[in-house]
């Protein structure tokens, strides 16, 4: 899909030459400066009761009287925010994508100029609304014809314009790699797949990636992550990817993701029902790979680290079992008590191998808690941080992406909860505040750099009838890098 700026205004909107035309439309009068044919047929629909301008109306015309255009939508927005624009987008887009539309114009009619935020909701709204899994279904027909989206904008506004294309072209990108990546299922997901999926990006942008296997693991002491992986026939992977984009002596910001291929639980195996759906253990993962690729792309003037810890969760003859102690990297021994708290157990180890970056912040991201989803739902992802700074600046990139995500505690009271008789600490505090517990327990292994966690476990997936990966937190975690080199 190509998408591009051009000038135009609003006043002479009718004459433009596209197979589908989609306004949003700001406010609830029509405006003035609107191009006749497309403010007659507005005003029409509103007084003939066909449209509303409210947040989540729409209204589709075929070939209205005046207009070039075989198609126009006209989208509500209710608001002018850029959120409330891309979600009228999107019901515009929707409204079209099954036409035979394939150059759609997207404009604005109401609000004054586009920002480049409005032009990276473009290309991200599109990119999500036309995205279809074909890897183990070839067969499903194509979700839409649309190959070519222009965005129409004022002379003034071109270079801003420009700007939020590329940004939201390098972001649908790696929302796109890790919503595919999140969806293959478990035997077309392995560690060695993610590993390789890594080592093409680093040959497409002139990463450096290295992939450990388990004797490199062995050697690194890493004992907590290596329990996790024991059960497993599928050989585990640890991947590390570099994107150096300043000079050496410049502290990178690492991200670090989880890489559960499939989560059963282990020993301490899950029920059957939904359990599918812990291919996607591996969002974390997935959308640490897809912040790379965006920011590879754009080339921002900073040093990247990205860590990802690959295996699967399997019970066996050879599994963890409950009550077992091992010695994690970091020296601190771990009893776990549940084998199904396998995600701290190979992140902490990640953790702890990031130090030898000397880095000016770490994120982890990880689909780590069901408390997380029963805390905060699908909307908002979970954000746990100790440092206000990075709070602040996670929720500004966070706003910026349209990607919402929610700052939880970490008071030190909850740590008591993971007190063992026969270890450091224990894999597990107890199903109160059991989000806050897991992020406790990672704290532990991150005293030598800021730190922040992101539990993705409700954000990552969605689940019912359009089941699948979201992409999520690719935007945040992009707008968040970006913003360490301004
Ligand atoms: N991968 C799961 C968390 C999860 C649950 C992700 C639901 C997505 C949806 C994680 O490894 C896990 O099993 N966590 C346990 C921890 C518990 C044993 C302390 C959980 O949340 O039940
Ligand atoms: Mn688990
Ligand atoms: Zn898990």
């Amino acid at each position: 899909m190509d998408f591009r700026h051009q000038i135009s205004s609003p006043d002479n909107l009718a004459a433009l030459a596209c197979d589908a035309l989609v306004l949003v439309v700001v406010g609830e009068a029509v405006d003035a400066s609107l191009d006749p044919a497309l403010a007659n047929a507005l005003s029409d629909a509103i007084a003939q009761g066909d449209l509303a301008l409210k947040a989540g109306k729409s209204l589709y015309l075929h070939r209205p009287a005046g207009v070039r255009a075989a198609r126009v939508v006209f989208a509500a927005a209710g608001a002018s925010t850029v959120k409330a624009f891309k979600a009228a987008l999107m019901h515009g887009l929707n409204q079209v994508k099954g036409s035979g539309a394939k150059h759609v114009a997207v404009g604005l009619a109401g609000a004054g100029a586009l920002s480049d935020a409005h032009a990276e909701a473009v290309v991200t709204a599109a990119r999500e609304c036309t995205y279809l899994y074909r890897h183990t279904k070839p067969s499903a027909p194509a979700a839409s014809k649309i190959d070519k989206v222009t965005v129409l904008c004022a002379k003034a506004d071109v270079k801003p314009v420009q700007q939020g294309l590329a940004r939201g072209h390098a972001i649908a990108a790696g929302v796109n790699l890790a919503r595919e990546w999140a969806n293959r299922p478990g035997n077309h997901c392995t560690p060695t797949h993610l590993a390789d999926v890594a080592k093409k990006l680093g040959k497409e942008y002139a990463l450096k990636v290295e992939v450990l296997d388990r004797k490199a693991c062995e050697k690194l002491g890493m004992g907590s992550f290596l329990s996790v992986a024991q059960a497993s026939d599928e050989p585990l992977r640890f991947i590390v990817a570099r994107y150096d984009g300043a000079p050496k002596s410049q502290a990178p910001v690492v991200l670090v993701g989880k890489g559960i291929t499939f989560d059963t639980g282990g020993i301490s195996l899950k029920p059957g029902a939904e359990m599918d759906e812990m291919k996607y253990d591996m969002g974390g993962a997935a959308s640490v790979l897809g912040t790379l690729r965006a920011v590879a792309e754009l080339k921002p003037k900073l040093n990247l680290v990205c860590i990802i810890p690959s295996c699967e969760n399997m019970p066996g003859g050879n599994a963890v079992k409950p009550g077992d102690v091992v010695t994690s990297m970091s020296g601190q021994t771990i009893e776990i008590l549940n084998t199904d708290a396998e995600g701290r157990l190979i992140l902490c180890d990640a953790l702890t191998y990031a130090e030898r970056f000397k880095p000016a912040v770490v994120v982890d991201v990880a689909t780590l808690t069901g408390a997380c989803v029963i805390a905060l739902g699908h909307h908002n992802s979970g954000l746990f941080t100790a440092d206000d700074k990075i709070a602040e600046q996670m929720q500004a990139a966070s706003a910026k992406g349209l990607d919402p995500c929610w700052r939880m505690p970490l008071d030190e009271e909850y740590d008591a909860g993971l007190k063992s008789n026969f270890a450091d600490m224990a894999n597990i505090g107890g199903r109160p505040g059991g989000a806050i517990t897991a992020a406790m327990f990672l704290k532990r292994f991150t005293g030598k750099y800021p730190w922040a966690h992101l539990d993705i476990a409700g954000t990552a997936w969605k689940s019912g009838a359009a089941k699948g990966g979201t992409g999520r937190p690719v935007p945040l975690l992009t707008h968040f890098v970006l913003a360490q080199a301004a």
